[in-house]
């Protein structure tokens, strides 16, 4: 990243008529969670830019003085911007009037990372390179130019391209579909591995639950795609799975997981969906049991109550399953699952994941799909659950029940 590499990137703050003061008083920004990804990448040394959208003013030019965090100054904006980060100004602050078209002819929104030319055009924004000197302008005055300047002469003279930074936005309807498997410059887990997930599903999750550093498991992690993105999104985490693959995944069943009682902040997991897939040869897997039998989801529920004693009060599971058609038969596995998990959880909802990649969307298969008049299946469910707290569930249940009379005939 920026440090080691001497590629500076550049990212923009908003604030208001409301909030400015505060920005320049604190030196500091601070953004909501949702655009907690791109403030997380922030390194020190980087540059800054804040667009006061209230007066449509852009100012510039700063520099982070710490990395992006969270919650560095927990009581500025009474708590309602917690991502932040730590600033200088180079010289004094710069005011461009008419932000909204000085960034749209660069392209730049909340969730774009500047680097290279498109950085030096928006610091030409700031300060051409025809900018003419008045000799007897005051030198103090010129200070934030010849700063400026020397910026755009190094990030110029910076051959290196730096890391490929992806910052996915947060998906707002409850409709997914991801073209790739991971995102960003470094594998998530193994697209190879059998029933792989999506990474930026476990982005989109984390995202929307959880904040950096708060304790994430996933109990039948397979190729440890939720260990990868967790690392990169700075939460902590701990993956198991029966069969590991890789010496960062514990060994353990999911029936029975060696953590304390409310203790975890979120749990993703992506359980078999049937026995449609081999994943391993260990006979505790739960994937060599049929969807088709009870007992497929008398041994998933064990593992939903054991996700329901780990994880705390308000906090959140993300369950991805997908229906089954075998030889002429459809099982409702989604609706099944859903059903088990609402005996301990409250729903918050569900989304539908589009299914990429499958080995049977082929010309082949989508042929036979026509001619012999049944469906592949073309998305998965990602149900989302709440640990509803005592005092919550002890209200749920209050709730009063009309008896109805027989009707006596
Ligand atoms: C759909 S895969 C998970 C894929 C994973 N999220 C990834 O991205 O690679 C389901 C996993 O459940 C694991 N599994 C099956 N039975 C288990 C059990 N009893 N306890 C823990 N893991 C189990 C399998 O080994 C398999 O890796």
């Amino acid at each position: 990243m920026s440090d080691f590499d001497g590629t500076k990137h550049g990212f923009l703050f908003a604030c208001t008529n409301k909030t400015e003061k505060e920005c320049f008083e604190r030196l500091l920004f601070g953004t909501e969670r949702a655009y907690g990804p791109v403030v997380i990448r922030i390194k020190k040394g980087d540059l800054l830019f804040l667009n006061n959208l209230s007066t449509n003013v852009l100012y510039g030019v700063f520099r982070a003085v710490s990395d992006g965090k969270y919650n560095i100054q927990p009581d500025s904006w009474s708590g309602k911007y917690p991502y932040q980060v730590k600033v200088d100004v180079l010289g004094k602050p710069i005011a461009l009037e008419n932000a909204k078209i000085i960034l749209k002819k660069i392209d730049m929104g909340r969730y774009t990372i500047l680097s290279g030319k498109k950085l030096i055009e928006l610091l030409d924004c700031f300060m051409p390179d025809n900018l003419l000197f008045n000799t007897t302008q005051n030198p103090n005055d010129r200070e934030p130019f010849r700063i400026i300047m020397a910026e755009k002469d190094g990030i110029r003279k910076n051959k290196n391209v730096g890391p490929i930074f992806e910052v996915p936005p947060i998906e707002a309807t409850t409709f997914w579909d991801f073209l790739r498997q991971g995102y960003g410059s470094t594998n998530k887990g193994n697209n190879k591995y059998p029933g792989v997930t999506p990474a930026l599903i476990i982005y989109n999750l984390i995202w929307r639950y959880t904040d950096p550093e708060d304790l994430v498991v996933d109990p039948m992690c397979g190729s440890g795609t939720t260990i990868d993105v967790c690392k990169e999104e700075m939460r902590e985490v701990k993956g198991y799975d029966i069969s590991p693959v890789r010496s960062d995944i514990i060994q353990n069943d999911a029936r029975k997981i060696p953590l304390e009682n409310n203790s975890v902040d979120m749990i993703f997991i992506d359980s078999p969906y049937g026995d449609n897939v081999k994943y391993n040869d260990h006979p505790e897997d739960i994937g060599k049991i049929s969807s088709e039998t009870e007992k497929f989801y008398d041994e998933l529920e064990k593992v939903m109550q054991e996700c329901h004693r780990i994880l705390k009060e308000g906090k959140i599971l993300g369950w991805l399953i997908g229906d089954q058609w075998v030889k002429n038969k459809f099982t409702h596995v989604g609706f099944k699952i859903y059903d088990r998990l609402c005996r301990y959880f409250e729903p918050v909802d569900i989304i539908c994941v589009a299914r990429r990649g499958q080995s049977s969307h082929t010309g082949l298969w989508f042929n036979r799909a026509r001619r012999f008049n049944f469906y592949l299946r073309g998305f998965k469910y990602l149900i989302i659950m709440r640990k509803t707290s005592e005092k919550e569930s002890r209200k749920s249940r209050k709730v009063e029940w009309t008896n109805y009379e027989r009707v006596k005939k």
